[in-house]
């Protein structure tokens, strides 16, 4: 578990915010994939959400240079290894199941479970994960909230995701127990059905600007 854990802190500390994209087509999904890591996001969420998705997984493993592409919305076992199997690097899940923790011990691929609440957090901590995300971020309480886990509950870090932009970003990046944000603002669905691959790049750059 160690060594997984290990591997994920070193994906998520690649850079301050995780692009979380839902991706309608597969194709569309390279360049913009190119665009983030163009312009500092190397690690890429790619949720389960689409039908597009595993392949759009394919295509940025396959033909993204530097690019670290994980599977987001992973709500079963099932998806979990057809994630796995299409080139995902780390897997995300909004949540946790036995069944997801089952197939995510099975693998050599780091899972990044979500919690929302402080006995959530203490039964992922007695299954072996030191690192989570905390979903929905804003929703549930936002920067506040977290910081006050972060004196009972040390030692875990989190990646909050839901809600999280540009604005609020450093609230949550300051924390000590925060060690990168999620958000799907760095790639707008206008810019990307219009192919704005520099647009999407300049709010790529923006985002890699802020302090981790
Ligand atoms: C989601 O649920 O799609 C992710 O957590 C991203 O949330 P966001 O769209 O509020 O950034």
């Amino acid at each position: 578990m160690a060594g997984k854990t290990e591997k994920l802190l070193s994906i998520l500390k690649l850079q301050p915010v995780v692009p979380v994209l839902i991706v309608d087509d597969a194709k569309s999904a390279v360049g913009l994939a190119r665009a983030l890591v163009a312009g500092g996001l190397k690690a890429i969420e790619i949720t389960m959400r689409t039908p597009a998705a595993l392949d759009a997984v394919k295509a940025v493993a396959a033909e993204v240079e530097g690019a670290n592409v994980g599977a987001g919305t992973i709500l079963n076992a099932r998806d979990f290894d057809a994630a796995v199997k299409a080139g995902s690097t780390f897997i995300v899940s909004p949540g946790s199941t036995p069944g997801v923790l089952a197939a995510a011990n099975d693998s050599p691929v780091p899972l990044l479970p979500g919690a929302a609440t402080a006995s959530e957090v203490m039964t992922l901590r007695e299954a072996g994960y030191d690192v989570l995300k905390f979903f929905p971020a804003e929703q549930a309480g936002g920067a506040a909230y977290l910081k006050a886990l972060s004196s009972p509950l040390a030692g875990t870090l989190f990646c909050p995701t839901g809600g999280v932009s540009l604005k609020n970003a450093n609230d949550y990046l300051s924390l000590p127990n925060v060690v990168c944000v999620g958000g799907s603002w760095v790639a707008p669905k206008d810019l990307v059905a219009s192919a704005d691959w520099a647009g999407i790049t300049k709010l790529a750059s923006e985002a890699a600007a802020l302090k981790a």
